[in-house]
């Protein structure tokens, strides 16, 4: 055995150089600190004890294969300690004919699940004076809370899609006031300017999830799905699918905000994350309380058997452990 594997080392070694090197700012390899992890780091988030620092970011429902892809997400929720946003629960507001993608808490008993509207629902509900239609949404499905997403380039880009005309720090604010349920604001893959960044900190928000540029698109897949599209015409609104903050900018941007003026210090950092050493050195970099989401690498997996995404988990696991001991935080080196 010892030999094959010396064979293999000479064999492998041309083949196996590093193309990139993974490292973010002011996040170091520190090999000589620790040993290989004995006992498993916890992380705590939303008044949770989390295994995996690891959020599911809110994908899908309202669809036939929903409830599984769901249930598949909200089963690994409770055997991995994870967290969860459901994807745009708006078929709800109008008839429960979809409720059983939802109700996924008997999968989840123990952790927390948010529902998810967009920004365009919520403000028709406030005009409509029916936000109360949120909270016994939120409530019948026995989730935690609930998450506004905030979609604007997404809307317009899309056939069908709706308009909003007030700002929507001034919507949010006005659930803040109204509806007593923990609230997490959300972008689609296009991340927050600082402005943006700033503002939602200094409101009493359960979190916000950063949802950068650089992973799933909604504005070019909205016009991937436009007729046409594949006409080689090119359609000037594409461009505004170029636009965004990547995770990087905004963690830097949160890092410089001045905490005493934040009433929100929770993030749920996410947009293109596809690999956990990198969502977890995201992790070291961010000063604030946070854990890294994930949704399209899991709905890789979730598509399938409960086993495949369990099997994928149990990796995502081994990695955090490593990645906890032996990554650390800039300003623990002095
Ligand atoms: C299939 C799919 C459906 C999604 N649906 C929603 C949604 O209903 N509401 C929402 O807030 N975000 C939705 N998102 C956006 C994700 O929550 C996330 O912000 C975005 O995909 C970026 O993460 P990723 O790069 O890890 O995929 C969806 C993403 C995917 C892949």
């Amino acid at each position: 055995m010892s030999e094959k594997r010396k064979n293999d080392h000479i064999d492998l070694t041309f083949s196996s150089r590093p193309k990139e090197q993974l490292l973010v700012d002011n996040v170091y390899y520190e090999p000589i600190l620790s040993g290989h992890p004995k006992h498993r780091s916890r992380f705590s988030f939303l008044g949770h004890d989390f295994a995996i620092p690891l959020w599911v970011s809110s994908m899908t429902g309202g669809a036939k294969r929903a409830a599984n892809i769901n249930k598949n997400l909200a089963k690994a929720c409770e055997e991995f300690k994870l967290g969860m946003g459901l994807g745009s629960c708006r078929s709800l507001l109008e008839s429960d004919q979809r409720w059983e993608d939802f109700d996924v808490r008997k999968f989840m008993p123990t952790r927390p699940l948010y529902t998810n509207f967009g920004i365009a629902q919520i403000e028709q509900l406030v005009q409509e004076n029916k936000l109360a239609k949120i909270k016994e949404i939120t409530e019948r499905l026995n989730a935690d809370g609930l998450i506004i997403h905030i979609n604007p380039l997404q809307e317009w880009a899309q056939a069908e899609g709706d308009r909003y005309y007030e700002a929507p720090l001034v919507t949010i604010k006005k659930v803040l006031d109204r509806v007593s349920l923990p609230v997490i604001i959300k972008e689609v893959g296009q991340g927050f300017g600082p402005q943006s960044l700033a503002q939602l900190s200094y409101l009493p928000l359960a979190a916000i999830e950063l949802a950068g540029y650089g992973g799933t698109n909604f504005t070019l897949l909205e016009q991937a799905r436009l007729s046409g599209a594949n006409s080689g015409k090119y359609s000037p609104k594409q461009s505004f699918g170029h636009i965004g903050h990547r995770v990087e900018e905004m963690i830097n941007w949160l890092n410089q905000l001045d905490s005493s003026k934040m009433q929100c210090q929770n993030f749920i950092i996410s947009g293109g994350i596809v690999d956990p050493l990198k969502g977890m050195f995201y992790k070291k970099q961010l000063k604030h309380n946070c854990v890294f989401g994930m949704a399209s690498e899991l709905l890789k997996y979730a598509m399938d058997d409960y086993e495949k995404l369990s099997a994928y988990l149990k990796e995502v696991d081994d990695c955090v452990q490593m990645a906890e001991v032996f990554l650390v935080k800039g300003d623990q080196n002095g």
